[in-house]
């Protein structure tokens, strides 16, 4: 097996002072890519920064003969989110690929929840992975090169008690991905999401401390790299990751049922074919909304 290689390549990581960005970029830069070791330092909830973090990093891949530089800009305002891309472009001349990672959480349910804690997640989360794709994306079309992989959750692909801000930022962030892999595609720009478990600060929180030891980001990392290189294809696609695990995720839409659309249809007879509605068997995932549409316009009866 030939080893995957990112000589030449440069990378930024947001959040990457800790937890899983610091693994992506750790073994990024092992593998030859110039990373641009973002993170603003703050705590878990966002309160306060800190230079420390990120420093820290780099050093760390400087001592192992690698080549960093660190960033403290916070990826959640568009004028500090272009200063993390511009780190990318002068210091190392260009952008390559892109994690959107940076996180944090104020969890609460949604009864207890202060705006300003679900505002605040969607900064950080969904509006700051808008801001780094949005101020990368025009060098990455200039190189018909590109490849960006965004962080979700299980919380928003599945849903989690209490998380009510973070599960619509991260589901959020699937939506932007899907999209952005349509307009990156004919600019050789891929951009995937992945859905981690790792036993890191913000795990902390919710797991027992033996579990967030054996849930290592290490195990996250390899996947994310893999998502980063030039040999990784797909886009528009979530992959899941930890523990060992990987796989993935899709939204997956049934046969359905197709009424004649000559005739008027009834909230009577949605009840009475409800049950084949709702089957999932024989059904598929679509590549794009026109692929969807255009299914539904052939089959209109
Ligand atoms: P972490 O707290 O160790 O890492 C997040 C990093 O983002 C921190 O170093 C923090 O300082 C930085 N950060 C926060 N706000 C920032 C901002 N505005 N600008 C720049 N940097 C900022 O947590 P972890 O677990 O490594 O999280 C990484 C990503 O993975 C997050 O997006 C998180 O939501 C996501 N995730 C993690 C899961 C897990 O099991 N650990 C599960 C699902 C998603």
């Amino acid at each position: 097996m030939s080893e995957l290689r990112f000589d030449g390549r440069v990378a930024v990581v947001t959040g990457a002072g800790g937890g899983l960005g610091k693994a992506y970029a750790l073994l990024l830069a092992a593998r030859g890519a110039k990373v641009v070791v973002n993170d603003l330092g703050g705590s878990f909830d966002g309160e306060g920064a800190d230079s420390t973090p990120a420093q820290k990093v780099v050093d760390e891949i400087k001592a192992a003969g690698g080549e960093a530089v660190a960033n403290y800009e916070s990826v959640s305002e568009w004028e500090s989110a272009q200063k993390i891309i511009q780190a990318a472009i002068d210091t190392y001349g260009k952008i390559d690929i892109l994690i959107n990672n940076a996180g944090i959480l104020r969890d609460k349910s949604l009864i207890k929840m202060e705006i300003a804690d679900y505002l605040k997640v969607i900064e950080v989360h969904l509006n700051g992975t808008y801001f780094c794709t949005k101020a990368a994306f025009p060098h990455m079309r200039e190189q018909k090169y590109g490849r960006i992989v965004s962080t979700a959750s299980a919380a928003g692909v599945y849903g989690n008690f209490g998380q009510t801000n973070y599960g619509a930022a991260k589901m959020g962030i699937v939506g932007l991905m899907n999209c952005v892999c349509q307009e990156g595609a004919r600019y050789g720009i891929l951009a995937n999401t992945i859905v981690p478990t790792a036993g890191t600060r913000l795990t902390a929180t919710v797991m027992p401390p033996d579990v967030v030891e054996k849930l290592k980001p290490e195990y996250v990392a390899p996947m994310v790299v893999y998502m980063c290189s030039e040999q990784f294809q797909e886009s528009g696609k979530i992959f899941t990751a930890g523990g060992g695990y990987f796989s993935r995720a899709a939204v997956i839409e049934g046969q359905g049922v197709f009424f004649d659309t000559g005739a008027e249809v009834t909230p009577d007879m949605i009840a009475e074919k409800f049950d084949q509605i709702k089957l999932l068997e024989g059904g598929r995932e679509y590549s794009s909304a026109t692929e969807q549409t255009g299914v539904v316009l052939s089959r209109m009866i």
